[in-house]
């Protein structure tokens, strides 16, 4: 192929260096925990970004043009998360009712193999889907960027990227949280780097430190540029291949160019007269939301109280039955056939708590996942939630699966891959790092999408908009949404009060309840450990970002106080 010549590739240098802007939005800026707005809301992980997105609103883009910006923004200024390097999930009501889910998930490079994290005998060899180069699944955020764009999106996607490249450019100040998690990072991103990253510096990162990322600026202006092909092919695919040569990683230019976000229809359900709108496989998240509702919905939970003795009780108890289902029938649909209309049948799920003791727990070894067959008719990602002056609602949760994703930065083009292959079941019955189990249905096989607990969610009552919410947090992001719906719904809180309260959290396996410090007084805590229940302490369950239209039409955002998170609305 022929060349660019020298003084073109500088003529495009200059005009790129040209479009850039010093951003509004230097020093540590103030976040806001709560907002109420009269015409639109942007909740996310980080306060320029949320004002980026805000920005697109205000400058007459739509709701999808704003939650991409802000997807890319966060790439820049919350690199513990945010990402192109990654996926997500994106779910979409429009004014008019119509409702979207957007599949972004990373996929299994055509070269994985379903025991690749196995040793010849047969054992997982620890970190292997964690850390480094083979953990990352070919990112799926640009694609799914470019697809939300195409169908919904209003503005010139150039503009929508151009603030990232700008904050990339120009850099963005730490927080004190950013910086300490840099600082704490330190050690693994210089073990599993091939090249010197932005990253890391001599000395420690402090609140307030500028964090320029050129590298990241330029790929953002390629992807301005060339669209979705400034990512997955030429100058940056050719990066991304070449960091997987030096680091034994398998993603290769065929599985960049091949990649593909996918329209899916959403899960619908109902919840105290509420319609609720969640992604559906290879999200685990709809569904199992959906099957927690219906299983507490026969139950009068806000007679029991917030956090009482019989609410946690039954939520454990649902959640128990709802994972154990998770670990043997989700995967991804394209690969596995997900019984979705038998986990989600009413009379399914009363059978599946016909055996709840509402006065000792079930013991885990004793709850196997549902016979479906019988039924056949019938600690780091992140989210944001966006509403505009339409009434346009989006609802994503994207992520590079652990914090910071497996630490490698693709070399000169400065952003994180993830190390989403963790998701995937590595062995049957072995847990992940969020100590989830699987089995064949998510077992690891070429192209294929791991399946993910991402619940990215909208609320509707009475035919209009009522609520957008998601969360990161893993394997708790099921049921920090669900705490947070009940919170709202059953006992009465507002948006702030509900993502600000305090949250617990059971997986089937291990038999634990994991609980923040302040989850539940110590009386009623020992009332329930005398049940059967198992308590740990987590210092902080997920960070909530969302959105609710109070009955007067105005909007309230609720910031989770547990990070950075900024409401911001007008
Ligand atoms: N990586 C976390 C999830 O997708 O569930």
């Amino acid at each position: 192929m022929k060349q660019p010549s020298i003084f073109l590739l500088i003529f495009f240098a200059i005009l790129s260096q040209s479009c850039q802007q010093k951003p509004d939005y230097q020093g540590v800026l103030d976040v806001k925990k709560s907002a109420i707005a009269d015409k639109a809301m942007v909740v996310s992980a980080h306060p320029a970004a949320t004002k980026v997105g805000l920005d697109v609103l205000k400058k007459g883009g739509n709701a999808i043009d704003a939650a991409i910006a802000v997807q890319f923004a966060l790439a820049v200024t919350y690199p513990v998360a945010g990402n192109i390097g990654g996926g997500g999930f994106m779910v979409i009501r429009s004014n008019d009712g119509t409702t979207y889910a957007l599949d972004y998930r990373e996929k299994a490079p055509a070269a994985s193999k379903e025991t690749m994290y196995q040793d010849s005998t047969g054992q997982i060899i620890d970190g292997l889907s964690r850390l480094g180069h083979l953990a990352a699944g070919v990112p799926g955020s640009v694609a799914g960027m470019f697809a939300a764009h195409d169908k919904l999106g209003k503005l010139d996607m150039k503009e929508l990227i151009q603030p990232s490249i700008d904050l990339a450019a120009y850099g963005f100040s730490l927080t004190e949280q950013q910086a300490k998690g840099l600082n704490r990072a330190k050690e693994r991103f210089e073990t599993y780097n091939t090249q010197p990253t932005v990253f890391v510096k001599d000395t420690e990162w402090n609140t307030g430190d500028l964090l320029v990322q050129e590298d990241l600026a330029h790929t953002l202006s390629l992807i301005r540029d060339q669209g979705k092909a400034g990512f997955y092919e030429g100058e940056t695919a050719d990066k991304i291949v070449a960091e997987m040569e030096r680091g034994n990683g398998i993603i290769s230019k065929e599985d960049l160019k091949n990649y593909e976000a996918s329209w899916r229809t959403p899960v619908s359900s109902e919840y105290r007269g509420l319609k609720v709108i969640g992604m559906p496989p290879p999200s685990s998240g709809g569904i199992a939301l959906n099957q927690l509702l219906q299983m507490v919905e026969p139950y009068p939970l806000s007679e029991y109280g917030f956090q009482s003795q019989n609410t946690v009780h039954l939520m454990v108890e649902a959640e128990r039955r709802v994972y154990a289902d998770r670990a043997t029938y989700l995967g991804d649909s394209d690969f596995f056939d997900v019984p979705m209309a038998a986990l989600t049948d009413a009379s399914y799920l009363k059978n599946r708590m016909a055996d709840f003791n509402p006065n000792k727990t079930t013991p885990s070894s004793e709850v196997v996942a549902g016979d479906v067959n019988s039924y056949r008719e019938s600690d780091q990602t992140t989210h944001f939630s966006v509403v505009d002056a339409e009434g346009n609602a989006v609802s994503v949760t994207t992520t590079i699966n652990g914090g910071y994703g497996n630490y490698v930065v693709v070399g000169g083009a400065g952003f994180l891959l993830n190390n989403e292959m963790d998701d995937f079941s590595s062995k049957p019955g072995e847990p992940n790092m969020f100590g989830l189990i699987g089995a064949e249905a998510n077992k690891i096989e070429p192209g294929k999408r791991m399946l993910s607990s991402m619940t990215p969610t909208i609320l509707e009552k009475d035919g209009k908009l009522y609520m957008v919410v998601g969360t990161p947090g893993g394997s708790t992001i099921i049921t920090s949404v669900f705490q947070t719906i009940l919170n709202v719904v059953d006992f009465g809180m507002s948006m702030t009060e509900a993502v600000a309260a305090p949250r617990f959290h059971h997986q089937w396996l291990p038999e634990v309840v994991a609980a923040e410090p302040n989850a539940m007084d110590a009386t009623i805590r020992k009332a329930l450990e005398d049940m059967g229940h198992i308590f740990t302490e987590r210092s902080s369950i997920g960070r909530v970002d969302a959105i609710l239209v109070l009955p007067d039409g105005k909007l309230e955002g609720g910031a989770d106080p547990r990070g950075d998170d900024h409401a911001e609305g007008y």
